[in-house]
């Protein structure tokens, strides 16, 4: 069993292979935080808190007489609100009385053999490998009738641990839940940085490191998506924890809406971690025996660096996380006519298009944006899902037909969420769209938002998109989201209930995603929201590879690649090829160098393919032939962060599981007159084998290679890049 009680049903210790979480019901059923680390043995911990009479944190009612005793100071699992705890709170609650108080004690508990789901949201499923267990404990409020269910899973292989939280109104009045996060973490002793992933559009997910002290550090979205700007996944971790060493903890947020993360000190010096739904905009009305389930959390922990901890989320996400027919298969190398052609095209350049991409090995052609309604440019169109035959010169099916024939799949773009307001739909139905009556709202890209929390929306969406999808043979769906959200209201949730609607937006988003693939199941889905401002891991339940970003410059890339790999799988990040100079930065870089920046992902191509040199057209084929050989060793394989971007050059490795092959590449990122050699690092090889290296022709055997590294011969120029093998001798 991975989850042990003891002590008459008080404590409660959650281990996985590397792992244990540690807490303890205390005789006033405050549920205390105890431990969570490395594996230890089923001992109570909860000596290890240090009790004092402190100044200006008082003391429960039960503790009367004990000064030492504070919810100020405990390290706790579900902190109360507004009873003297004065750090940040978890789960708050408006009684009908306008009081505010919300005091959690502990009231039992319960054990499930699989894993607990999420209604209305994505979680961690059980597979065949590995089936979950489940820890719910449950706290009641102790005046209000209102009940709090802890839920905790353990994937034991995969040091894994999950957190969710049910809130239930068993009281006779409505209360109003006005914050609901879905993890605490309190560490009452160390040291830590706080590793967040920061960013803006076309520039996604770049670490930033910070100490975590007194001042609050916070990231968060109130952007109705997860947001480019602040990935809703963060690392605490030790302050001298590099790749390969020291004690690392994730927290990564299966949602794709407004979310808060944040870490503070707290008065003694005890570390404070949470993370859940953005509390700003947010407030959900329960009446008498409505629940509200909050997200799942994520967590992990590595006693050995964040190269072990990124390992551990890429196999949950891809192995837990991830479904369908491309959960696991190969995903076809696309062509994407967005950088290609723009709003420009029609049935012939299309035509033209996919003869050239079959002609050099690329398996599907996918129309992006401009295909339906009047839509030749972005101001217009959104909404009406139906096929610019007029356009496009032909049905879709004669155009998917068309592709099919040339022997590659077809994909179709589609944005559902948005509307613009010169569309059919908004003429018909402008009460779709988020506004605030009595406010001009805010456009954006000059679109509006449709109340994904209204059914008959959903309907509509859903039936426009099965009529296209069952009348043209569409192998591939890009689902777009092209602005943030603002202007918040629902004709549906009116009045004092318009706090639920981000949530209920997303929960719809959800709804119609599901129904879509229950109808469709072999379709593969890729997300996309001007590249990567959803990328996150709910939406990796739906589609397994995520646009990564609209910057496809190779050397912008390798930042935004490398950011993106400390959750998420390699095989979740969309990256293609696009022309030079590139299209969002200028710059130039060599058709190899983007090659195999693109290959480390989801590969496709994003450029007209009409316009490339002969010599380019052959190293299609070459990158293909790479694509093909190197697939699953970059997909499956396990990935180490060899040199970080930043510096003169940037490379990544892949490892396979028998650890026979290895592949890194190197990409130079400046260049220097009477330069310095260029001298790499070499993980995951097993030391007790013999490795012949592509670059130098040597064989070491696996621990020389990975103690001593490697010095290329020759220096690659500014931007250039190598891909280096290693073969364990006779594995070749
Ligand atoms: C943003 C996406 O990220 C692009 O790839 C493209 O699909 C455009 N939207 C189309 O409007």
């Amino acid at each position: 069993m991975a989850i042990g009680v003891g002590k008459g049903g008080r404590l409660f210790n959650l281990h996985t292979k590397d792992s244990t979480y540690q807490m303890y019901a205390d005789e006033y059923g405050i549920l205390l935080h105890t431990y969570y680390g490395r594996r230890i043995d089923e001992e109570n911990l909860s000596d290890l808190i240090f009790h004092a009479d402190v100044g200006f944190s008082g003391n429960p009612p039960e503790a009367v007489g004990d000064r030492t005793y504070s919810l100020d100071c405990l390290p706790q699992e579900l902190p109360s609100d507004g009873v003297g705890d004065y750090r940040e709170s978890c789960v708050a609650l408006l009684h009908k009385d306008g009081s505010m108080a919300a005091d959690y004690r502990f009231e039992g508990y319960e054990l499930m053999d699989s894993s607990y789901k999420v209604a209305g949201m994505p979680s961690l499923y059980d597979n065949e490998e590995e089936k979950g267990e489940t820890l719910v404990i449950t706290m009641r409020e102790k005046v209000s009738h209102v009940v709090v269910r802890l839920l905790y899973g353990v994937f034991e292989q995969e040091n894994v641990i999950t957190r969710s939280v049910q809130v239930e109104n068993y009281g006779e009045n409505e209360i109003v839940l006005s914050k609901c996060l879905s993890c605490c973490l309190d560490f009452q002793y160390g040291e830590y940085d706080l590793i967040t992933f920061v960013g803006r559009h076309t520039l996604e997910r770049s670490p930033e490191r910070n100490r975590v002290g007194r001042t609050k550090l916070e990231i968060g979205s109130l952007r109705g998506t997860s947001s480019h700007q602040y990935n809703p996944a963060m690392i605490l971790c030790a302050p001298e924890a590099t790749e390969d060493f020291g004690d690392c903890y994730g927290l990564c947020l299966v949602y794709s809406s407004n979310f808060t993360a944040c870490a503070q000190k707290d008065q003694r010096g005890q570390t404070r971690v949470l993370m859940g739904i953005q509390p700003n905009h947010f407030s959900f009305l329960l009446k008498k025996g409505e629940v509200f389930d909050a997200p799942q959390v994520i967590l992990s922990y590595s006693d050995s660096g964040l190269a072990k901890l990124s390992h551990q989320y890429h196999k949950i996400l891809r192995e837990h996380m991830c479904r369908g027919k491309y959960q696991c298969a190969k995903r076809p190398v696309l062509l994407n006519n967005w950088e290609a052609t723009y709003f420009d095209f029609n049935k012939e350049k299309l035509i033209s298009l996919g003869e050239q991409a079959a002609e050099l090995g690329i398996e599907m052609l996918v129309l992006d944006d401009g295909w339906f309604g009047k839509r030749d440019d972005d101001n217009s169109g959104l909404g009406d899902w139906f096929a610019n035959e007029k356009k496009l010169g032909s049905s879709l099916k004669e155009l998917g037909d068309r592709i099919h024939a040339l022997g590659m799949k077809f994909g179709l773009w589609f944005e559902p969420e948005m509307i613009s307001e010169n569309s059919n739909l908004y003429r018909t139905h402008p009460d779709w769209a988020f506004m605030i009556p009595g406010r001009e709202p805010n456009r954006a890209r000059n679109q509006l938002v449709l109340d994904m929390s209204r059914d008959d929306v959903r309907e509509y969406l859903l039936e426009r998109m099965t009529d296209i999808l069952e009348h043209a043979p569409i192998d591939y769906v890009k689902w777009d989201v092209n602005r943030s959200l603002c202007d918040i209201y629902s004709h549906k949730y009116a009045g004092n209930r318009n706090g639920e609607v981000y949530h209920r937006f997303i929960l719809g988003v959800y709804d119609l995603l599901e129904h879509l693939l229950e109808r469709f199941p072999d379709i593969l889905l890729e997300g996309c929201s001007g590249g990567g401002g959803r990328f996150d891991a709910a939406m990796l339940y739906y589609s397994p590879q995520i646009w990564c970003s609209d910057n496809t410059d190779a050397v912008n890339r390798l930042y935004i690649q490398y950011g993106t790999s400390f959750f998420y799988p390699i095989s979740s990040m969309g990256a293609h090829v696009s022309a030079v100079p590139n299209h969002q930065t200028a710059r130039i870089t060599s058709f190899r160098t983007r090659g195999h920046v693109a290959l480390s992902g989801s590969f496709g191509y994003e450029l007209d393919l009409n316009k490339i040199t002969d010599e380019e057209r052959e190293m299609v084929k070459e990158q293909i032939a790479e694509f093909h050989k190197y697939h699953s060793l970059i997909h499956e394989g396990t990935y180490y962060r060899i040199t970080p971007p930043g510096g003169r050059f940037c490379a990544w490795e892949f490892v396979d599981e028998k650890k026979d092959h290895a592949l890194q590449t190197l990409v130079m990122t400046s260049a220097e007159g009477n330069p310095l050699p260029v001298h790499t690092i070499v993980k995951g090889l097993s030391p007790d084998k013999d490795y012949h290296c592509s670059a130098n022709n040597q064989i070491h055997s696996g621990r020389t290679w990975m103690g001593a590294g490697l010095t290329l011969s020759a220096i690659p120029g500014e931007y250039e890049s190598v891909l280096i093998e290693w073969n364990a001798m006779g594995k070749k």
